[in-house]
């Protein structure tokens, strides 16, 4: 069972600490590569798009990725920001931690502010991406903290797996990718563990019933989640349209959603939840019954 400390995520923060212009510098991507690897990617299990399609689908997924972490981190900021309260004044290690975690994130969603005006700016039109980042921050800080930060452990645990199974080792992969989300990676590292540690923290000033409806709510945050990837997936279809200058007809746009969000789902959701750290984590805080509950309203929003 790791262990973690707000001590050791606050030190560990400032050692590996960056600037957004350090991150960007004169970068830009290359339109001969692939900008997202194929895990995190629709275009292995769309061939018939051929090479060229299949690439310019990466160049529009990493768009609406880069703006999706962007998108998360507009309630995690505040909620993070509301948690460090709790420790003002006499628990300073920790109210620093999860301060500097919540002014992270502050960083990381203008960074990929400019991403994404960098990601426009080389294909030469503006992506249609998801909007209503404010009601859905306002609907998710609606929910208890456990469910919240629950949702945000899946999310920054999943981060760590992107990067460290898909992004880093991927030769094939776009330079400016593999920068920018080494760099969020870093960070992220941290939040994952202070997450881990605020969770648990929520959880233990929790009874039995506040603990069942966090579960519940957290069920309904992935739900939501859930029906904001499918919004995205129309426009990613959109943009690749525009992108390729080429309408897809009925089967095709079928295909596109399909895979899009198969490939969506996995990376926003399936694997935060499916990740080692992540289930130790649930496994602290539910019972099997809560677990089963779970694991059943998954299937059956999958299978939809
Ligand atoms: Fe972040
Ligand atoms: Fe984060």
């Amino acid at each position: 069972m790791p262990t973690y400390s707000y001590a050791n995520a606050l030190k560990n923060a400032y050692k590996v600490s960056w600037r957004i212009e350090d991150v960007l510098a004169d970068r830009r991507f290359d339109p001969a590569k692939r900008w997202l690897p194929a895990p995190l990617s629709a275009a292995p299990a769309l061939g018939w798009l051929g090479e060229e399609g299949q690439r310019a689908l990466t160049h529009v997924e990493l768009g609406a990725y880069a703006h999706l972490f962007g998108y998360v981190e507009e309630f995690i900021a505040p909620k993070v920001s509301a948690l460090a309260r709790d420790f003002a004044i006499d628990q300073r290690v920790a109210f620093d931690a999860l301060t500097n975690f919540a002014a992270e994130e502050v960083k990381h969603m203008n960074l990929f502010r400019a991403v994404r005006d960098r990601v426009n700016g080389q294909l030469g039109f503006e992506l249609e991406l998801l909007a209503g980042e404010a009601s859905t921050a306002r609907f998710v800080l609606g929910k208890s903290t456990g469910a919240v930060l629950l949702l945000t452990a899946a999310i920054e645990w999943l981060t760590q797996r992107h990067y460290l199974d898909a992004i880093k080792s991927d030769d094939d992969l776009d330079a400016f990718t593999q920068t920018i989300f080494k760099a969020h990676w870093q960070e992220e590292s941290q939040h994952a563990q202070l997450d881990h540690l605020e969770t648990l923290r929520a959880f233990e000033s929790m009874n039995a019933a506040e603990r069942d409806r966090a579960i519940d709510e957290l069920i309904e945050l992935v739900a939501a989640v859930d029906g904001l990837l499918r919004q995205q997936v129309e426009h990613d279809v959109a943009n690749l349209s525009r992108r390729l200058a080429r309408q897809f007809d009925e089967q095709q746009s079928h295909d596109l959603r399909r895979e899009i969000l198969r490939a969506k789902r996995w990376t926003f959701l399936l694997s935060g939840v499916t990740h080692p750290r992540f289930e130790e984590l649930f496994h602290q805080v539910t019972t099997p019954a809560q677990r089963e509950r779970v694991g059943a309203a998954l299937e059956r929003l999958f299978s939809a």
